[in-house]
């Protein structure tokens, strides 16, 4: 990232499941602006290594292992975080599992895991991180997918829990406006290099029509991201409340994607 028109020198940022990815890669951004960042994800190697690497580029770096299905260990994640870095000023959840299945290839174990992690999971790391967040000033950030919004075969699982968090961010905005909590979403678009685009899109081939699908002809990066992030958080989007913001090259415009072929091969997979 070039030189940052954003400064965050000494503020505490909180991102669930911030070990890789499109979260890291806020983590990442929020930290090269002078952010104390924390960090939970479930794999301990993972949190380390991603706390480590944060460490290096210069940044003031905490993390813990959590699952964000388990409350208690939410709780108490997001209290030795407070404990290390004081009030939480940007909440970041972003913690999600995706994989191709048809409604009927689902088991209710399968539907569930994805709705307990992606939306049981953000409302587990907002509840309880309401008593850190700064107050007023706190920004609170859900990285939803376009499955919200855009009904898509064998993604049932992901839309549901997607479209739930969009209506959490919403209904948060509302309750907690009055006390200066700002509350949003951020939609990515296919975003190069990262684990949920590996998913949906597992070959060269599928990557390129990918790319050729959105109206500006490339594939997202983290940075796309972590730029509208920081964005929200800064005073820059002090009246942005209760908004589901697609930062996606315009690919949301073009209604569902076919994922029919890659969710035969994942089929066979697994068979
Ligand atoms: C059908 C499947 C399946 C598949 C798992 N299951 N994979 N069913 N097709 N491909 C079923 C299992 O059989 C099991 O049901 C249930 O789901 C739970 O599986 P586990 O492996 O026990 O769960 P767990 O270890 O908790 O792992 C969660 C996970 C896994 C979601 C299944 O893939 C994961 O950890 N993902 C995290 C990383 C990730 O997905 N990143 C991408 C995020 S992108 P039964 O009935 O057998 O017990 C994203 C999408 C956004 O969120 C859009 C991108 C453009
Ligand atoms: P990713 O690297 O797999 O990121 C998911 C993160 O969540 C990982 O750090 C993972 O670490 C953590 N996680 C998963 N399950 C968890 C749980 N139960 N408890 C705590 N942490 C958990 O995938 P990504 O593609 O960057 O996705 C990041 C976010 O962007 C997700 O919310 C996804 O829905 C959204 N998104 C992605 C794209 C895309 O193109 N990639 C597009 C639209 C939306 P552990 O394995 O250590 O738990």
């Amino acid at each position: 990232m070039n030189a940052l028109p954003f400064d965050f020198t000494g503020r505490h940022v909180f991102v669930a499941g911030g070990s890789s990815g499109i979260n890291f890669g806020i983590a990442q951004g929020f930290a090269r602006a002078g952010a104390n960042v924390s960090i939970i994800s479930r794999s301990a190697d993972k949190v380390a290594s991603a706390v480590a690497q944060l460490q290096a580029g210069g940044a003031h770096a905490f993390g813990t292992p959590a699952d964000v299905r388990q409350p208690e260990a939410v709780q108490q994640a997001l209290q030795a975080a407070a404990d290390r870095f004081g009030p939480i000023d940007v909440l970041v959840s972003g913690a999600a599992g995706n994989f191709l299945a048809s409604a009927l290839d689902l088991s209710p174990n399968a539907f569930k895991t994805v709705v307990d992690i992606d939306l049981m999971g953000s409302f587990h790391v907002a509840r309880f991180a309401h008593p850190h967040l700064r107050q007023p000033g706190a920004c609170v950030i859900q990285i939803s997918a376009s499955q919200a919004f855009t009904p898509t075969p064998f993604q049932a699982h992901v839309c549901a829990a997607k479209a739930g968090v969009d209506m959490l961010t919403q209904v948060l905005a509302m309750e907690w406006g009055p006390q200066g909590i700002r509350v949003n979403s951020i939609v990515p678009g296919p975003i190069a290099d990262t684990e949920g685009l590996k998913r949906l899109a597992p070959t060269e081939d599928t990557l390129a029509a990918m790319a050729q699908r959105v109206p500006l002809r490339r594939l997202g990066r983290t940075e796309d991201i972590a730029r509208m992030a920081m964005l929200l958080a800064s005073d820059w989007g002090s009246y942005i409340t209760g908004a589901i913001i697609p930062v996606d090259g315009g690919l949301a415009l073009t209604g569902p994607r076919d994922f029919s072929a890659a969710a035969a091969a994942s089929k066979r997979e697994r068979a």
